[in-house]
């Protein structure tokens, strides 16, 4: 059993890392085949692009996927840590399999991802959950073949979770889950800790891939047809600095572009490392979308600096208004959490006014959660969850109402957008544009998946757009 530690999480050198090529037992390939597996996935893009690793490697192993977590053989959860929700989503799931586990004496059930990664759930499960067979974290992904493999041949419980970050694994297989968009990470970890956040300790250090594992990944992407894609990272614009002297983010930005891959999108971004390199490169090129993710968190700079996210009010808004003013069109969205201990009224009137300034086309806004163990939860100024609430709901009419508001101005208007579907009610097409506008929208003529087509703007709501194409 190998449990993980907070500190040593928190830990931070500059150890060397190697790449090293996934490799699977050859015996263990389709051992498992007539069995079925359940996957759950929680959280960010990060997770999910995880979980099309998790379920090719199942696939090696020959298991089959099924949707109702009833009829599988394996259970597993891809968990997030990032708000007490998602934790509480998890555990709820867990209940689930519990009473499935009385009926199905022989089911293995498995928990991975960045709930893993937190020695208090580790010791919630060893104590409480004795039915959950399987935990490994975000470090020995990789190993899931022999450690699924391990769980069905021994009755005793499998723990393995690793604090540090291990080798940096290439040719992993996945499955991915649209044909179209693809995510594509390029960078592992967070270094930045600010004081509210979990990810530095449940993901680790800073570590990139090398460029020419991303582009070979991109080009692979071109060659099978894909249309789009995002490249992701905790925070991408720290791309390069643990691995070159002279290539970065905007180098890579650059060299993605090169390729023939149509869309490019990039998340997330610290407005702290959005360098000039990167927003010339934007602009210049027309395969890289105008649509920034750029998390404020605050308006206001005493709790800015509470958080530690070393920009202020000010600084961020010089970046915004140098990126809205060089990249044309481009659309901003952010990152915003209210109720941060010691945020009084003014301080959280100070983000509303940033908000009427900065006008944002999508806004994820969160109350603040506790996370054990970080800087944060150990200040002492806790804003009562009935304010936090209550600003949530005062900020998301304002955020709301710019939605609304942008969109207006989109009326009449020609957007590239890609199609990505169409419901089946309706005969609408769907698909987001350039900007990341969802659009519904109707055809004279039957449209192709994957296609790009220019949609005229015909009506416009607060989450999303209508149109017909041109
Ligand atoms: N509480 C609330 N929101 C959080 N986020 C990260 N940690 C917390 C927390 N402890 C939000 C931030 C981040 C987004 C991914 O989640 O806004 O940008
Ligand atoms: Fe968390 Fe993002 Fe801050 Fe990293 S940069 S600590 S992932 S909020």
């Amino acid at each position: 059993m190998l449990l993980p530690d907070k500190k040593e999480e928190a830990s931070r050198d500059k150890r060397k890392y190697k790449t090293i090529d996934y490799t699977i037992d050859k015996k263990l390939i389709d051992k498992y085949k007539g069995k079925t597996f359940y996957l759950k996935t929680y959280g960010c893009q990060m997770n999910e692009r995880d979980s099309e690793t998790l379920v090719a490697m199942l696939k090696q192993l020959g298991f089959e996927e099924v949707e109702d977590y009833k009829k599988a053989d394996f259970l597993l959860l891809n968990t997030c840590s990032i708000r007490e929700n998602a934790h509480n989503k998890a555990f709820g799931m867990l209940g689930r399999f519990k009473h499935l586990k009385e009926t199905k004496p022989d089911i293995v059930i498995g928990l991975c991802g960045c709930m893993a990664q937190e020695t208090g759930v580790c010791e919630e499960l060893l104590k409480n959950y004795k039915f959950v067979n399987l935990v490994f974290g975000t470090h020995n992904l990789d190993k899931l073949p022999e450690l699924v493999d391990k769980a069905f041949e021994n009755d005793e419980r499998q723990i393995e979770v690793f604090s540090r970050e291990q080798d940096l694994v290439e040719e992993l297989p996945v499955i991915r889950s649209n044909k179209y968009k693809a995510y594509v990470n390029i960078i592992y970890g967070c270094d930045k800790f600010c004081t509210y956040c979990i990810v530095p300790y449940t993901r680790g250090r800073e570590r990139s891939r090398k460029k020419e594992d991303i582009l070979k990944e991109v080009d692979s992407l071109v060659k099978d047809g894909y249309k789009e894609i995002t490249i992701l990272g905790q925070n991408v614009n720290a791309y390069g600095k643990d691995l070159y002297d002279d290539y970065f983010m905007g180098e890579l930005l650059e060299d993605i572009a090169k390729t023939k891959i149509p869309r490019i999108r990039f998340m997330t971004s610290h407005p702290w490392d959005f360098t000039d390199k990167m927003i010339d490169v934007i602009a210049k090129y027309d395969n890289i979308m105008p649509s920034v993710h750029l998390p404020v968190q605050s308006g206001s700079n005493k709790i800015l600096k509470l958080m530690g996210r070393r920009y202020t009010k000010e600084s961020y808004l010089e970046l915004f208004n140098k990126i809205k003013n060089k990249i044309p069109g481009v659309t901003i969205s952010t990152d915003i959490i209210v109720g941060f201990p010691g945020e009084e009224e003014e301080d959280f009137q100070e983000t509303i006014d940033l908000v009427n300034y900065c006008k944002y086309d999508n806004a994820f806004t969160f109350i603040y959660s506790e996370r054990e163990g970080t800087p944060a939860c150990r200040l002492k100024e806790v804003i009562p969850m009935e304010v936090r609430e209550d600003r949530l709901q005062r900020l998301n009419e304002v955020v709301n109402k710019y939605f609304l508001e942008n969109n207006n101005k989109l009326l009449g208007k020609v957007l590239p957008v890609l199609v990505e579907g169409i419901s089946d009610k309706k005969n609408i097409y769907y698909g987001y544009s350039d900007t990341n506008k969802l659009v519904n929208f109707t055809s004279d003529k039957e449209l192709n998946f994957g296609d790009i087509v220019d949609v005229e703007i015909t009506e416009v709501h607060t989450w999303s757009i209508d149109g017909r194409v041109k």
